[in-house]
């Protein structure tokens, strides 16, 4: 007795061990909580036992051998409420499977070679709340499949082979919440596959192969709280795709192909508290795109855009962080974060911005941290950053800085304010030839000097020797990509 009792800890806890590399977020059975009604099996089963543990409602085959659920296979069991197998060898589940389980709540099929269901494998359970079969290779989903889940709250697809589901199929589903179609390869969706589902909050269908949405799709969906389609191939939102939009907390577009944004596309999402719109190939965005909304993080990093509207940001009273990082800018200009008093983050790494002036951060007044890593600034004004009293967090690597006579300003900037500098690998000179790679912060005065000098002005003084006598004049009236005359 207690030999067998210690093979059933054995069992449970290998097969947390599992189950924790297969899912974290489910835990069914801690070494401190009581297993009396939790029944588990592992590789080594290789069939479904008529009878499961005694007073168990919960069952769980993990990695175990068994090809096929067939008709009944619980029937002797009509107490169960939740029945999971995951990374069983399973490759077909027979009409019937679960029948005869008045109180089941949950079943779980994941990481399966299950490639289809047959209409009839979930019929009667009229109680059934969570449908897990994520990870398989089912390719179609057909009519009449869920028909009798009528309390089914939660559908979970995610990761199958999906690329077409028969109009009807979600039309009984009148109280889920949650479907989630992510990772599959549909092309297109029509409008009325979901527009029986009048209680979704989260409808999911990232990383499948959608070119667009068509209309009236979230119509009949007034309680969507989560739309998420990043991942797809999206060109173009239509103005009116959201008609509850008030309702709205997460949207997420991302990794999709937009190019351009209609006017007033996200004016009246009054909760949306998450947006991504980056790595798409946004080249403008329109003078009005947002309105008042809770949002705090905006991802616009990963497009194609080299300007902003006046303003286009001021709706947003809550943001904290902007990234603009992996775009087009060649300059930046105050007139883009108008309104932005709270942003404290923002991002403009790599773009090819060559020039700053303090005006251009003047409306950033809670700004502490500013990313400008990897653009083409060669130099800056020494009072560049006096407009920004907070700032405390400044990256600058990877710019081709100019270390000459050019930069004098802004080094005694940068020798006085090391400690808000963060960045690494540290800022390092391009040019001239002779401090090409020498980090900044080691260099003296002394060094950055300017041996070219137009002839009006007054000739080069430096106390460092130079090799070759010549002074080097850029006449002005050849172009700037001619040899330079050399006078002796
Ligand atoms: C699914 O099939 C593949 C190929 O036959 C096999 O290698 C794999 O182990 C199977 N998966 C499971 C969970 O049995
Ligand atoms: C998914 O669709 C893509 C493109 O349509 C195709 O190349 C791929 O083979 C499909 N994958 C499966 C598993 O059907
Ligand atoms: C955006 O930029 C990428 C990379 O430079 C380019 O391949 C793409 O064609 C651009 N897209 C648009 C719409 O300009
Ligand atoms: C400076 O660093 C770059 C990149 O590491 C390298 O290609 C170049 O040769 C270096 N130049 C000198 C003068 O060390």
């Amino acid at each position: 007795m207690s030999g067998h009792m210690h093979l059933k800890s054995a069992l449970v806890f290998i097969y947390i061990l599992v189950h924790l590399h297969w899912s974290c977020t489910e835990n069914i059975c801690s070494p401190n909580k009581d297993c009396k009604n939790t029944d588990v099996y592992d590789e080594t089963m290789t069939a479904i036992p008529e009878k499961l543990k005694d007073g168990a409602t919960e069952v769980f085959f993990v990695n175990s051998q068994i090809p096929v659920i067939p008709k009944g296979a619980f029937s002797k069991n009509p107490q169960m409420k939740k029945i999971e197998f995951i990374g069983t060898s399973t490759t077909s589940v027979e009409v019937g499977a679960f029948e005869g389980l008045p109180d089941i709540i949950t079943i779980e099929i994941s990481g399966t070679n299950v490639t289809s269901l047959p209409v009839g494998v979930f019929k009667d359970l009229i109680n059934l709340e969570n449908l897990v079969l994520k990870s398989n290779k089912i390719q179609h989903l057909t009519k009449g499949l869920f028909d009798d889940l009528k309390m089914l709250q939660n559908l979970n697809l995610h990761t199958n082979e999906i690329n077409s589901i028969e109009e009807g199929t979600f039309d009984s589903l009148e109280n889920l919440k949650i479907l989630h179609l992510a990772r599959n390869n549909l092309s297109s969706v029509s409008t009325s596959l979901f527009s029986k589902l009048k209680n979704l909050r989260a409808f999911r269908l990232y990383e499948n192969q959608l070119t667009s949405m068509p209309d009236g799709i979230f119509d009949h969906l007034p309680d969507l709280t989560e739309v998420a389609l990043h991942g797809n191939k999206i060109s173009f939102i239509k103005p009116d795709l959201f008609p509850h939009k008030s309702k709205l907390v997460k949207l997420f577009l991302d990794h999709n192909l937009l190019t351009e944004l209609q006017q007033d596309l996200f004016v009246g999402f009054s909760s949306l508290k998450t947006l991504s719109l980056d790595n798409n190939q946004l080249i403008r965005l329109p003078t009005v795109l947002f309105g008042e909304m809770p949002m705090t993080d905006l991802s616009l990093n990963h497009n194609n855009l080299t300007d902003l509207p006046t303003g286009v940001f001021s709706p947003l009273k809550k943001l904290r962080k902007l990234d603009l990082s992996s775009n087009q800018f060649s300059m930046i200009s105050k007139d883009f974060f108008e309104g932005l008093e709270k942003l404290s983050d923002l991002n403009l790494q790599n773009n090819n911005i060559k020039s700053l002036k303090i005006e251009d951060f003047e409306k950033l007044q809670s700004l502490t941290t500013l990313k400008l890593g990897n653009n083409k600034l060669q130099s800056l004004p020494g009072d560049v950053f006096d407009a920004l009293p907070k700032l405390n967090k400044l990256y600058l690597y990877k710019n081709p800085w100019q270390c000459d006579c050019n930069l004098l300003e802004f080094f005694e900037w940068i020798t006085n304010n090391k400690n808000k500098i963060k960045s690494k690998p540290s800022d390092v000179c391009e040019s001239p030839k002779n401090l090409e790679n020498q980090t900044i912060s080691s260099l003296t005065e002394e060094q950055l000097i300017c041996l070219t000098t137009l002839p009006s002005t007054t000739p080069v003084h430096t106390s460092v020797p130079m090799t070759t006598l010549h002074t080097t004049v850029v006449s002005t009236t050849t172009s700037t990509t001619a040899a330079p005359t050399t006078t002796t």
